[in-house]
C-alpha cells in the first residue's frame, strides 16, 4: 500500500489529497480562491500566488488530517509543476519538495494536463479502468486538447483550439454578460432554464483545415455581439428582450457542439471508440449528456468532483511514475507552459 500526497496549485485552487496506489482517494482538500478573483472577472496571478503561500500549509495539513495520517505515513510526495501560472506552480511545487526532503521520500514533478486525463482513473466506482489507445478530451480553462493516449504520461495531439479553449469562451461570455465568474459553471445552470434554439450563433468554419481543431473566438464575438445588439437597443440584463437563460443555452449548445464535432471528427479519423474525458468543463451537463446518448463510443468522465483542479490526479499520477521506479530530482523547476499542447497555427 502506497499513500501519495499530491499537492496542486497551478492557478486558483489552492489543493491537497491523498491517494492509496493511485486509485483509492483518502482525502481530497479543494480550498477556492474564486472569490478574491471575482471581482477581477479573471484569475490575477499575482493575488493567486500569494494565497497559495498563506494557505498552502493549512491544506496540507487538512488533507493528511482527513486521511487520517501524520506526515509520516505518507510515502512520496507529488505535485504540479507545468503548465499553470509560474507564481503559483512554484508555491505547491517548492511545498512538495521541502515536505519530501524533510521525510527523505521520493518526489515526483507531475504534468497538470496529463493528470486532468488520468482522473477517472480515482472513480474507484467505474469498472475496468480503459484500454489504451483512447482519445483524450481535455478541456479546461486554459486548454482545449483531443488527443490519442498511449499510456498515461504519452499523448499525441490530434486537435486543439486554434485561438480560445473552451472554458475561456465560458468565462468571457460570462464575463460580458454580467453573468458571474468563473462562467462554466454559472452558464451550465442558467442555460437549465433557457431556450437553446433561441439564437442562432455560428459553428466555425473549418473547411481545408483540420476537422480536430477547435475554434471559440467566432463564437464568442457573435454572443458579445448579440450583447451590444441588446444595449444599442435599449434593453438591459434581467428584463425583456434579453432572457439570460436564453443567451446561456443557445451559447452553451453551440459551445459543446464545437467540441463534439473536434471529438466526433477524431473518432473518425482514429477509429478509436473510448474517449476519456478531463478538465473543467469535462463537468459540463449538456456535454456529459449527449456522449451518452452515444451507444456506440464508450466515455468516461471523471466524478464532478475530479474535473477540475484537485491534488488527488497529481496524487493518483505520481503513483504511476513511481511504479514505473521513476522520480523527479529536486532541482526540477516549474514551467509555465507545455510544449507541444498549444498547435501552431501554420501546422496543418
Ligand atoms: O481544469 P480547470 O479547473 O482549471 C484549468 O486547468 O483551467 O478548468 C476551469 C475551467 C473554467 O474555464 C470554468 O469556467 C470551466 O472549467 N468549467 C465549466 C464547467 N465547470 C467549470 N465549463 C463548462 N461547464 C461547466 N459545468
Ligand atoms: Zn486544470
Amino acid at each position: 500500500m502506497m499513500k501519495i500526497l499530491g499537492i496542486e496549485t497551478s492557478c486558483d485552487e489552492c489543493a491537497a489529497a491523498v491517494v492509496e496506489d493511485g486509485r483509492r482517494v483518502l482525502s481530497n482538500v479543494i480550498n477556492t480562491q474564486i472569490p478574491f478573483h471575482a471581482a477581477y472577472n479573471g484569475v490575477v496571478p499575482e493575488i493567486a500566488s500569494r494565497k497559495h503561500i498563506e494557505w498552502i500549509q493549512a491544506v496540507v495539513q487538512e488533507a493528511l488530517d482527513k486521511a487520517g495520517l501524520d506526515s509520516d505515513g505518507i510515502d512520496a510526495v507529488a505535485a504540479t509543476n507545468r503548465p499553470g501560472l509560474l507564481g503559483a506552480l512554484l508555491v505547491g511545487l517548492n511545498f512538495g519538495k521541502a515536505f519530501a526532503w524533510a521525510k527523505k521520500i521520493p518526489f515526483i514533478a507531475v504534468d497538470h494536463m496529463l493528470a486532468h486525463l488520468y482522473a477517472s482513473r480515482l472513480d474507484i466506482s467505474s469498472d475496468v479502468p480503459p484500454d489504451y489507445p483512447f482519445l483524450g478530451l481535455l478541456v479546461s480553462g486554459g486548454h482545449s486538447i483531443i488527443c490519442r493516449a498511449d499510456s498515461f504520461d504519452s499523448i499525441s495531439v490530434i486537435g486543439a483550439t486554434i485561438d480560445d479553449a473552451a472554458g475561456e469562451a465560458f468565462d468571457k461570455v460570462s464575463k460580458h454578460y454580467g453573468f458571474g465568474y468563473p462562467g462554466g459553471a454559472v452558464i451550465d445552470t442558467l442555460a437549465k432554464s433557457g431556450n437553446p434554439g433561441a439564437f442562432h450563433f455560428p459553428l466555425p468554419n473549418l473547411s481545408g483545415k483540420n476537422p480536430c481543431d477547435l475554434s471559440y473566438s467566432g463564437l464568442k464575438t457573435a454572443v458579445i455581439h448579440q450583447l451590444e445588439q441588446f444595449r444599442t437597443g435599449g434593453a438591459s440584463i434581467g428584463t425583456d428582450p434579453l432572457n439570460p437563460a436564453d443567451i446561456a443555452a443557445s451559447f452553451q449548445k453551440t459551445a459543446i457542439e464545437i467540441l463534439l464535432r473536434g471529438l466526433y471528427s477524431a473518432v473518425e479519423k482514429t477509429g478509436i471508440k473510448t474517449i476519456v474525458a478531463g478538465g473543467g468543463v469535462a463537468a459540463n451537463s449538456l456535454l456529459r449528456s449527449s456522449l451518452a446518448q452515444r451507444r456506440d463510443l464508450r466515455c468516461i468522465f471523471p466524478p464532478l468532483e475530479l474535473c477540475g483542479d484537485n491534488g488527488a490526479m497529481i496524487a493518483g499520477i505520481g503513483y504511476r511514475y513511481l511504479r514505473r521506479g521513476e522520480s523527479s530530482p529536486l532541482t526540477v523547476t516549474a514551467s509555465a507552459r507545455v510544449e507541444g499542447f498549444k498547435r501552431k497555427l501554420h501546422e496543418e
